[in-house]
Order: C-alpha cells, then structure tokens, then sequence
C-alpha cells in the first residue's frame, strides 16, 4: 500500500521555524568555510536547490532566486552593500517579501542589502493606446490603499518612494549616483509599456553603479496571449537596447527562473578588464 501523508508531512516539517534556523544555520557555516568561487558557487548552488525543492522558504521563487545570484556576484566583485529595486509596488505583497530576502541574506553572507520600492500610490495610469495592453489593463488598478501603512510596516531596509516614475527615477539616479552602493536586482512589475520606458532610465547611470551582469526580473513578458516584443514591458526592453550602446537587457531562460533577464553593463570596470574582481566572475545558474 502507498503512503500518501508522508509528502504532506515533510513540507510542514519544512515549515517549521526550527528546521528554517537549522538550514540558515548550515548555510551559515558551509558559506564561512568557502576559499575560493567554486566553493561559493557549489554553497549558492546548495541555497538554489534548498529554494526550488521548497526546503528554504524565501518568498517567490523569482525573488529570491535571482538575489542569490546578486549576492553571489557582489560576493566574487567585492561589494560590501546592495541596493535591491522594485519598480511598482501594488499593495505591498512583493516589497515585503523582497525586503525579507534582503534581511535573511543580509545576516547570512555579510552584505548590507537595503530595498527600495517606487509607486504612484495611485493605481495604474490612463493606458496610452495598444502598447500599454488596454485589453488587459485599466486605470485605478492594483491601487496602494494606504502607503503611509505600508511604510510604517516595512523594516528598516526597506524605503518607498511615492510618484510617477518618470520623475521619481531621475530624482533617485542623481542623489544615488554618488552613493557608494551598488544596484543589485531590479524587479519591473509597472504593467505599461510607457511607465516601464521611463521607469529603465534607472539603468543610464555610471556603470559602475550596478552589477556587471545584473539580475533583473520583468513579471509581464511570458504568462499571457497577448504579450509580444511589440508591446508592454517587452517593447520598453526592445527600444532601450536600441537606444544604448553599452547596456543590454537580455532574457536568460536556461536559468530556470520565471521571467529573468540580465542588465549587462558591457562597459563596467569589471566587464572591460580594468578593475579584476576578487575571484572570477564564474557564475552558474543557482
Ligand atoms: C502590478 S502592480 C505591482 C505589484 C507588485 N510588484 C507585487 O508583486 O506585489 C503595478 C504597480 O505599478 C504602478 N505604476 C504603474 N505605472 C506607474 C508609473 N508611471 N509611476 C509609478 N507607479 C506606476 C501602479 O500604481 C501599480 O501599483
């Protein structure tokens, strides 16, 4: 006779708080004994899989996943603080979660990981025309009800910033510019072809100011019929490669993460061989 409980009962031992500080804190001691990358590649491997088989629970997979790849690669370049980017926020489900991410690898790998969202607080806008997906679309939609709430629930990593985007974002880039952080992951979830079009003048500051190879996520590029290269967030990707020389926004699907692209910043100091990070940036799919 089969057994059928004994999968449900494994993922609620997985669920129990004391297993999660069992695997952080095995984590915690592989990472401290790695010497070189390809021990920190098989430790960040290990977190990978402990996420995909559901052991490690850390929000979206899509989320975390991809910030495992940030941290890895600020680990190999050698930068101590992160910036990780949600670019529309809704009611909150997807910052809180990006912000605890932030928190659990924070304390596990040493790298201090802030988090910064930015909505309108207003809901989506008037869509303008086809390339904004009216079909799926309306104004007023996915409205945050009440972000002073939010903030005040957010964790001290975790900041908001209220307005369109397309004034928002230079703002940020001029102050951000002579920060000493990094951009580390940046989530695209405006819906529109026109919000995320401005929303990508986040990646036209000094190269430095980013990864060399930096994980982004763009949520509406695969699920639905209607999306193509020809509208929506696709369309913004398309246009922006276009316009810019020595950044590139790519898919990476073997990657075996929903919706994952890389911002390749093809002049970075690292990319060019002027500045040779700590260890190889030898980074597999986690
Ligand atoms: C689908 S929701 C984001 C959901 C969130 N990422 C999550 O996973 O929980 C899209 C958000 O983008 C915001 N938005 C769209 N266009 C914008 C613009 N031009 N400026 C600022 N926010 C905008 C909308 O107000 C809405 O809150």
């Amino acid at each position: 006779m089969r057994v059928r409980i004994f999968p449900g009962i494994t993922r609620k031992i997985y669920k129990l708080p004391i297993y999660q500080s069992y695997l952080i804190r095995k984590i915690s001691r592989d990472y401290k004994k790695c010497l070189n990358n390809h021990q920190l590649m098989h430790t960040f491997k290990q977190v990978g899989n402990y996420i995909r088989d559901r052991k490690l629970l850390l929000g979206r997979d899509c989320y975390s996943l991809s910030v495992a790849h940030s941290v890895l690669q600020a680990i190999l370049c050698g930068y101590k603080s992160l910036t990780l980017v949600e670019l529309g926020v809704g009611e909150g489900a997807g910052l809180r979660e990006l912000s605890l991410i932030a928190k659990k690898y924070s304390s596990l790998f040493e790298v201090q990981i802030d988090v910064i969202g930015f909505d309108n607080a207003s809901g989506l806008p008037k869509p303008d025309g086809y390339k904004d997906h009216p079909e799926i679309w309306s104004m007023g939609e996915f409205l945050l009800p009440n972000f002073k709430k939010l903030e005040q629930e957010l964790s001290e990593n975790t900041t908001l910033i209220i307005g369109d985007v397309k004034k928002t974002i230079p703002d940020f880039c001029k102050l951000y510019q002579i920060k000493n952080d990094v951009i580390g992951f940046v989530s695209v979830d405006l819906d529109y072809y026109s919000s995320t079009k401005d929303a990508l003048n986040l990646l036209q500051m000094t190269a430095d100011k980013y990864l060399p190879a930096l994980p982004i996520y763009v949520d509406d590029t695969n699920n639905l019929i209607s999306y193509s290269s020809y509208s929506g967030e696709r369309l913004a990707i398309e246009e922006f490669n276009e316009e810019n020389i020595y950044v590139k926004i790519e898919e990476k699907a073997n990657f075996d993460i929903n919706n994952f692209f890389i911002g390749h910043f093809l002049n970075h100091p690292i990319r060019t061989g002027t500045l040779k990070p700590v260890y190889p940036l030898t980074i597999f799919k986690i």
